[in-house]
């Protein structure tokens, strides 16, 4: 099969650095086995590489934000060495109605809502933030939380909403969900502006709705992950907020509260209400976790492990949190992070937590995902290079965590390259845990092209041992997945 445009181009030029350079839409759909590649393709691994993010088809109203554009799907097949690309846009129902109006309807993040309308409810649900394998479809997510929807991964046409169950209908699902590879099942937790503020579910490995209860916060708060382990599901509540009366006006703006403390609630995968068990910890805020698992301590206690990467929390002079730079930085995409620790004693109801490196800057932190839930010695994470403007992260380069060691590997090429998140993409017949390969996207900002980098997972710092080189540019995104050729050959 070779190149095939699918949409004509609808060029337009606007002034946001948010749509400059390797942040800049596409208007074409893509399916194409016609790629130029530097080195070679390993042939000791299957399946398929997915990314999400946003990409603008209509001109946005008004002032935008990185985050608004319409959600994409830009995944990469590899097989026995060959490899495609292909590239849709998740057809939304949002999409669809600025399609059928010829304009983008909805305002954008940065904009006032209108009159009596809650700002959720007034913003597009792009879908545009994360992407998951399950029951043999796609699912993709949107991070302010709405309807999650179903793609076809062979043709990355999307089938609709997942609303299996009427229960479903109406959930804002928020954008990180966890699949346990090892049985199937699929955990969310939706939240939104009213009580009882979250939801937390388990579809099981067929799509069935097997468990949803209520997960009452004490007001809208804005978590954004969750971890699993093979018993446990554990949700967050950070002292983060919009501001009540900002919201009632149709505005977003931000607040932390110091005086409060972070919350995790701690409940059987197929629990009920009444066995949550909730754990205080530091205030604190964080969007992802990198992994969690069950550990006895060594009197004989069960306690649940949660690693991550918060927000550093800057303090002033005086050693109070500066909760203004906190802000600041939440809020203009800053990227100061530490990789921290979180255990939770299931005996004694106590917290302990600590930094587990504070000295690289990391996020979207990545695992072997066969080992969702389970210990795990190495963490992947993109490694965050200086903003140079605001609102403009950096993804520099990628970072290789050693728990065991207590050691990490860094790769970055130099200025001028924009990397993805990168998820573990196993070796056929793995070794170890660290058997395969990271695959992403890279906008190689010198040629002006968006690439695609394999790196040997256990030799990061050599960096690729393979660069395809795309027809059409991959615009600066957020998440991903990979997704193994034995599940997509199952369905
Ligand atoms: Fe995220």
């Amino acid at each position: 099969m070779g190149l095939e445009t699918i949409v004509e181009p609808q060029p337009y030029l606007i002034e946001n650095p948010n749509l400059q350079d390797g942040y800049a839409p596409v208007h074409n759909e893509l399916s194409t086995t016609d790629l130029e590649i530097i080195g070679e393709i390993p042939k000791d691994f299957n399946g398929m590489y997915v990314r999400n993010g946003p990409v603008v088809q209509h001109p946005p109203k008004g002032k935008y934000h990185w985050f608004d554009g319409d959600g994409m799907l830009h995944a990469v097949h590899f097989q026995k060495g060959k490899v495609s690309y292909r590239n849709r846009w998740v057809k939304t129902e949002g999409l669809a109605a600025d399609n059928a109006a010829g304009t983008s309807l909805s305002p954008g993040l940065k904009e006032r809502m209108p009159a009596n309308v809650l700002p959720d409810d007034a913003l597009k649900n792009t879908s545009n933030t994360d992407v998951k394998f399950h029951n043999g479809k796609l699912l993709s997510m949107w991070y302010r939380g709405g309807a999650v929807y179903q793609v076809d991964p062979h043709t990355l046409d999307t089938l609709g909403k997942l609303e299996s169950d009427p229960r479903l209908k109406g959930l804002q699902i928020s954008a990180h969900s966890r699949v346990d590879e090892r049985t199937g099942e699929y955990m969310f937790f939706a939240y939104g502006n009213r009580h009882p503020y979250m939801h937390y579910g388990v579809l099981d490995a067929k799509g069935q709705l097997k468990t949803l209860m209520p997960v009452e916060l004490p007001g809208p708060r804005l978590p954004h992950d969750m971890a699993i382990t093979p018993n446990y599901s554990i949700l967050h509540d950070w002292p983060l907020v919009n501001n009540p009366d900002a919201l009632k006006a149709g505005r977003y703006s931000l607040e932390f509260h110091p005086e409060w403390k972070s919350r995790f609630a701690v409940v059987p995968r197929h629990g009920t209400l009444h066995q949550i068990k909730w754990f205080e910890a530091d205030p604190r805020y964080m969007l992802h976790v990198a992994n969690a698992w069950e550990e006895v301590n060594d009197k004989g206690q069960t306690e649940l492990v949660m690693l991550g990467t918060p927000y550093t929390m800057p303090k002033k002079f005086d050693g109070s949190l500066d909760v203004q730079r906190l802000l600041f930085t939440i809020s203009t995409q800053g990227t100061e992070y530490e990789f921290y620790q979180w255990r939770f004693n299931l005996e004694t109801g106590e917290t302990r937590e600590g930094v587990v490196d504070d000295v690289l800057n990391t996020e979207f932190p990545m695992i072997n995902a066969w080992y969702q839930g389970y210990k795990t010695r190495y963490t992947y994470h993109v490694l965050m290079g200086r903003m140079r403007t605001l609102e403009q992260p950096h993804f520099a380069g990628l970072a290789k965590y050693d728990l065991e060691k207590g050691s990490a590997v860094t790769y970055h090429p130099g200025e001028g390259y924009w990397f993805s998140e990168a998820p573990f993409a196993p070796r056929d017949k793995p070794q170890s845990e660290d058997d395969g390969y990271l695959v992403c996207f890279v906008w190689n900002g010198l040629e002006k092209r968006s690439e695609v980098w394999v790196i040997d997972a256990q030799k990061l710092a050599e960096g690729p041992v393979a660069r395809i080189l795309l027809p059409q540019r991959v615009p600066n995104g957020f998440h991903s997945t990979w997704v193994r050729q034995e599940f997509l050959e199952k369905h």
